[in-house]
């Protein structure tokens, strides 16, 4: 068989990409405040992705921030940019056949909005929702006692909101519920969806 019989159209496309690595993509989008769990998870969730053979990338604030977004602060202006740059690169990944997994705080609902649009219907929105209290008393960059001590401002939760999304897939209360039961409940949500039938 030739190649325009394998593919009729005339270039490539998202499919055959998707058919070649033997996977559905989708962009998984964990959000949440900081010290919610949103990086663990993310890479949790990669290895067993992993382990059952499919390909992911995933996106978070500290490997963004650091190169493509590092001219970028926690300003609503910055934030709405670095969620905007991190959607549409977790756009392009999609649309070559890779799962994203990505881990923003995501803080409000316009922000949230924003990267179900740039996504459109391949999103799976994952909210961490862990109350502040648990986070702050986590801490585990101890970056809110910086920011309760003043040295850090616009601090998510602090002195910058945090916006629960209106209509999230899954919903995982992180301080109640141990890694593995979340880990079991984001599986269920997204094998059905990645799985190439
Ligand atoms: S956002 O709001 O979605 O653009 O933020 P994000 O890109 O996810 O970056 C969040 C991480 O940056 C660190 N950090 C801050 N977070 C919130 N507010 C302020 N002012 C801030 N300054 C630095 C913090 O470590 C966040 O990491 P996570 O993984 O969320 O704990």
């Amino acid at each position: 068989m030739t190649t325009t019989e394998i593919f009729p159209t005339e270039f490539l496309q998202r499919s055959h990409k998707e058919a070649l690595l033997e996977q559905k993509s989708k962009v998984i989008w964990f959000l949440g405040l900081s010290g919610a769990g949103k990086s663990e998870l993310a890479l949790l969730l990669e290895k067993k992705l992993y382990e059952r053979g499919f390909l992911t990338q995933v996106l978070d604030g500290d490997n963004l921030r650091s190169g493509l977004n590092n001219n970028l602060g926690f300003s609503e202006a910055d934030r709405k940019e670095n969620i905007r740059r991190a959607a549409e690169v977790a756009k392009i990944l999609m649309n070559c056949g890779v799962i994203v997994i990505a881990s923003f705080i995501s803080p409000t609902n316009e922000i949230q909005k924003l990267v179900r649009d740039i996504v459109g219907e391949d999103f799976i929105e994952i909210f961490l929702d862990c109350p502040l209290e648990v986070c702050e008393q986590r801490d585990v960059k101890g970056l809110y006692a910086k920011a309760r001590a003043g040295l850090i401002k616009n601090f998510t939760g602090i002195d910058s909101p945090f916006e629960k999304p209106l209509n999230p897939d899954l919903v995982l209360h992180t301080h109640l519920q141990s890694k593995e039961e979340c880990l079991e409940q984001i599986l269920d949500l997204i094998l059905p969806k990645i799985t190439k039938v």
